[in-house]
């Protein structure tokens, strides 16, 4: 049995990474090793099988024991470890949730119902670095696999509404937290049906703008609003996730050198797990909307085209009904006033899931197959 290691196993990735591998019985077909960057020595997780004690995450003779490392452990652990591992020496798989490595020549960026065929070409080619995508480009890639494997896009324009997980665990807690505040302002007149809610919005306007809501970590208030930015700002305009959109679409799809452009802006909403994405797609040509709804359908077995329909759309194409699970929906399908070859699409995907831990663990039984 291959020896793999785990770092970052506890953190909020870690977790939904942990709880899938669990679920799919992954722990059977491995020797796990659980390493830790503070509580080396203790008892490691209950697995189901004998992990022994947690190993120091910076231990390099312990983790260049491993056959195979999958951290969610952060950029800031892989920059440290990861070249230091190399220069070792160390001939494993390196398999990582963070985006350091991802443009780097020599690894693939992984979405094995995407781009099996350019992982598997990696493997062959010796290739030993592989990393989760961004997790709107995953979900998107997923959601759209039809109509790229198709050849059908010419390009792709898109608006996100990005959950709060995304930003990281303390986000959430944030946006959470800003939500309740919120609430306690107007509790007494809410509960008043006499009251006006034009005198409860002015509230909690003025409590969204009092400067007492916490917001140290998305730097302003998000409940009950937006914030059109998320990442840095590059040369260009884009936001850094923004420029995600292209870069890593195409390097997953392995056509860098006749690109596919993606752009669009990136939003952070209030939700709390799932992204969404609004996409006007330029088809090659116009294709009528049951066939590109067939190609979708057919693509993986994740993905579920939801007719456009109010009331179903309304009940299947939002985050409160995708939100931990592996759905990938997509809907919103028809042709815009643009033109035949102009389609109009929204999915919506778990973040931590498809958009974070999943591909990670299928990448480990693909090496283990
Ligand atoms: N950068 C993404 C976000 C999450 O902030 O929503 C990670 O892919």
């Amino acid at each position: 049995m291959k020896k793999v290691g785990l770092v970052g196993w506890r953190g909020m990735v870690g977790s939904v990474l942990m709880s899938r591998m669990q679920e799919e019985q992954d722990f059977a077909h491995i020797h796990p090793t659980f390493f830790t960057t503070s509580q080396a020595g203790e008892a490691a997780p209950n697995v189901g099988v004998d992990a022994g004690t947690l190993q120091d995450a910076f231990d390099l003779k312990a983790l260049a024991a491993q056959d195979i490392i999958i951290t969610a452990q952060g950029g800031d652990y892989t920059k440290d470890v990861y070249p230091r591992l190399k220069a070792a020496g160390w001939q494993g798989y390196w398999i990582d949730a963070a985006s350091s490595l991802r443009m780097e020549k020599d690894a693939v960026i992984i979405l094995d119902p995407v781009n099996g065929d350019v992982i598997e070409q990696a493997l062959s080619n010796g290739i030993k670095t592989f990393v989760g995508g961004n997790c709107t480009v995953s979900l998107m890639l997923l959601a759209l696999g039809g109509l790229f494997k198709a050849n059908l896009v010419e390009w792709v324009s898109v608006s996100t509404y990005q959950a709060a997980s995304g930003g990281g665990a303390r986000h959430m807690r944030e946006l959470v937290t800003q939500m309740g505040m919120l609430r306690d302002e107007v509790a007494v007149e809410l509960a008043d049906p006499a009251s006006a809610i034009l005198d409860i919005e002015r509230k909690i306007t003025e409590k969204t703008r009092s400067g007492t809501l916490p917001v140290d970590n998305f730097g302003v208030p998000l409940a009950g609003g937006l914030i059109p930015w998320i990442d840095t700002k590059l040369d260009n305009g884009q936001s850094r996730e923004e420029w995600k959109g292209q870069a890593e679409t195409n390097k997953i799809l392995g056509i860098e050198q006749a690109a596919i452009p993606v752009d669009g802006l990136c939003v952070r909403i209030g939700a709390l797990r799932c992204h969404s994405q609004a996409f006007t797609i330029k088809l090659k040509k116009d294709v009528p909307l049951a066939e590109i709804e067939a190609l979708l359908a057919a693509h993986n077995d994740w993905v579920k085209v939801i007719s456009n329909d109010r009331d179903i759309t309304a009940r299947e194409l939002t985050p409160a009904a995708v939100t931990g699970t592996l759905s990938i929906p997509v809907g919103r399908l028809r042709k815009l006033n643009m033109g035949p070859e102009y389609l109009a699409a929204f999915t919506v995907g778990d973040q931590l899931l498809w958009g974070a831990a999943e591909p990670l663990r299928r990448m480990l039984r693909i090496l283990l197959a």
